[in-house]
């Protein structure tokens, strides 16, 4: 007995010994929280925006806090976001997306040569090879909404806007860079989008590793079933895919990974490439929808357009210029785009804010960047930021208005729904025409209503903060049916 309580008073010495850490005066102001370890990881992980915003309120824009077991300085000031984002010498973006690749996707690549894979999926996803993009894309998601609504049914349709938007985008997505064409012996797409779904419902607690034992279970299964939908996937250069994807196998061959750590890795290319645009057309179309007027503009900007050019096709492949459209979907993805930016300290690093401050960064902590909180929902930057104003980022003349301020400074980044810097989203060009395509058919193609006139937007599931796009808790009740022409 003696000894017991001598034991697990040596154990508790111990592991004070190696978790206290003090604050030292030239460090950012350290809140560990109360519990040990886990420090405020719980909360953190409950409501990340709501705990940052308190944090802030106490310490400032920048801090230091205690997650499991780790420390991460949360950096909250726009002005000062180019430093961190410029130095890749003392801050590393790959180890942490490697612990994230591994908890996610169980993925390990021997040889990881993300430089090079950037690379590579810049060469297929910008340039020329991006005019296949477009136009793949396109056929697929008329021949999707058509399937959805045959030209004879006069029938309303009832669904929730969020699972009609990602299904239909997701499905198109999937057939244009993973599948090949449909019924052509390519995976279900239905099937992948199905498997997919629950997955992404599992994804956030995958990452912080708070599954339940139940939920471990089904994850495991899951992650299996696409594994083996995803296998054929790129692996011939004829087999139907996208060419984009025959390059990635080859690429991951040079990085060792056998067939097993190929699938996953494929999944994990799933989720970069179907995870956010799905959810930001549901965002865009239900602020649309609930609010008449940003409605009113859009359509009748697409109005224009397809009346002066000679046929609809030159809206969905060639370059168009949709200034109240793109400043809709720029307000959506402010209120909706919540990725954090994170890197690893790897050596130690005098980091200089804006303002003139100076902080030391700790070798082994991380340093966290959270853009939803600020600049995107900043009430020193945005007036009314939780409100959806559609000509937000319209001037009066009707160009693209770029002016935004925080402490009468001008700022570079006033909102950063793709991230920042040479980590950046490479797909940004195709998410942005692919939203347009989808938006543009609906509208023209179906009568789009709420079920109910008055229904608001569904609230944000705040455990998917710092995860790419938020999605909705529950849904929205739309109904749709083929637009009468005439
Ligand atoms: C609304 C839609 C989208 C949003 C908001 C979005 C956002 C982002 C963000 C914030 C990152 C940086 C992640 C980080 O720093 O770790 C990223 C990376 C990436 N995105 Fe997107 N994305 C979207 C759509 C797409 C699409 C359609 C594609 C491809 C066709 C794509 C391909 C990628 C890839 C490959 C990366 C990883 C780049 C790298 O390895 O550094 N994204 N995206
Ligand atoms: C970061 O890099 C960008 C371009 O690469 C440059 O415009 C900017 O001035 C740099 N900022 C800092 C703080 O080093
Ligand atoms: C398109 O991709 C291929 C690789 O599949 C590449 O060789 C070619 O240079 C790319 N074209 C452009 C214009 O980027
Ligand atoms: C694809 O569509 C986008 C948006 O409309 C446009 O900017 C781009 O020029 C198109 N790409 C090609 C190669 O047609
Ligand atoms: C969600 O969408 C898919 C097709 O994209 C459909 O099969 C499924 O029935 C929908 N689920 C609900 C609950 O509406
Ligand atoms: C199915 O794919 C093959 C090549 O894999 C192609 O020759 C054929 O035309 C396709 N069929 C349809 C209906 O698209
Ligand atoms: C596609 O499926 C048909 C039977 O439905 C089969 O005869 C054919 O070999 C398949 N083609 C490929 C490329 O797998």
């Amino acid at each position: 007995m003696i000894w017991t309580i001598f034991l697990l008073c040596q154990a508790a010495l111990l592991y004070f010994i190696l978790t206290h850490r003090t604050r030292s005066k030239s460090e950012p102001p350290l809140d560990k929280g109360v519990i040990p370890w886990l420090g405020h990881a719980l909360e953190f992980g409950k409501d990340a925006s709501k705990f940052l915003n308190r944090m802030k309120l106490k310490h400032g824009d920048i801090f230091t806090v205690r997650v499991a077991g780790r420390y991460v300085t949360i950096l909250l000031d726009p002005h000062s976001y180019d430093s961190i984002i410029n130095d890749s010498e003392s801050l590393d973006f790959t180890r942490y997306a490697q612990v994230l690749m591994e908890r996610i996707f169980n993925l390990r690549l021997p040889y990881h040569q993300p430089a090079k894979e950037k690379a590579m999926m810049k060469q297929h996803f910008l340039g020329g090879n991006f005019t296949a993009l477009n136009s793949t894309m396109s056929r697929h998601l008329q021949a999707l909404l058509k399937a959805e609504m045959p030209g004879n049914q006069k029938d309303w349709k009832e669904e929730g806007l969020f699972n009609f938007s990602y299904g239909t985008l997701f499905k198109a997505g999937y057939l244009t860079l993973f599948g090949g064409e449909q019924n052509n012996n390519s995976t279900d797409p239905l099937k992948v989008y199905k498997e997919y779904r629950v997955f992404d419902g599992l994804l956030t607690k995958m990452a912080r590793g708070t599954l339940k034992p139940e939920e471990k279970r089904t994850a495991q299964t899951v992650r299996q079933r696409l594994w083996e939908l995803l296998a054929q996937a790129g692996l011939t250069e004829d087999s139907g895919s996208n060419p984009w994807l025959h390059a990635y196998r080859r690429l991951l061959q040079e990085e060792g990974a056998d067939e097993e750590m190929q699938k996953r890795a494929i999944l994990m290319q799933l989720w970069a490439t179907q995870g956010n645009v799905g959810p930001a057309a549901f965002w865009l179309l239900g602020f649309l929808l609930t609010n008449p007027e940003a409605l009113t503009a859009v359509r009748r900007e697409f109005n224009t357009i397809s009346h002066t050019e000679t046929s609809e096709a030159c809206l969905l492949d060639g370059p168009v210029n949709t200034p109240v459209f793109d400043s809709a979907l720029e307000e959506t993805l402010r209120l909706t785009a919540a990725s954090f930016i994170t890197r690893e300290v790897v050596q130690e690093k005098t980091f200089h804010m804006a303002n003139g401050q100076e902080y030391l960064l700790r070798r082994g902590d991380r340093v966290c960047l959270f853009p939803f909180n600020s600049p995107q929902m900043d009430h020193e930057i945005y007036h009314e930021p939780q409100k959806y104003k559609y000509d937000r980022f319209l001037n009066e003349d009707g160009s693209v208005m770029r002016d935004f301020y925080k402490g009468g400074k001008r700022l570079k980044y006033y909102t950063m729904p793709w991230g920042a810097g040479a980590n950046g989203c490479v797909g940004k060009q195709f998410a942005i025409n692919t939203i347009r395509q989808f938006v543009y058919m609906v509208l023209t193609n179906f009568d789009l209503e709420l079920c109910d006139p008055n229904a608001q937007m569904p609230d944000v599931n705040p455990g998917r903060y710092g995860f790419g796009m938020l999605q909705p808790e529950g849904d929205l009740l739309v109904r749709y049916k083929t637009r009468n022409t005439h």
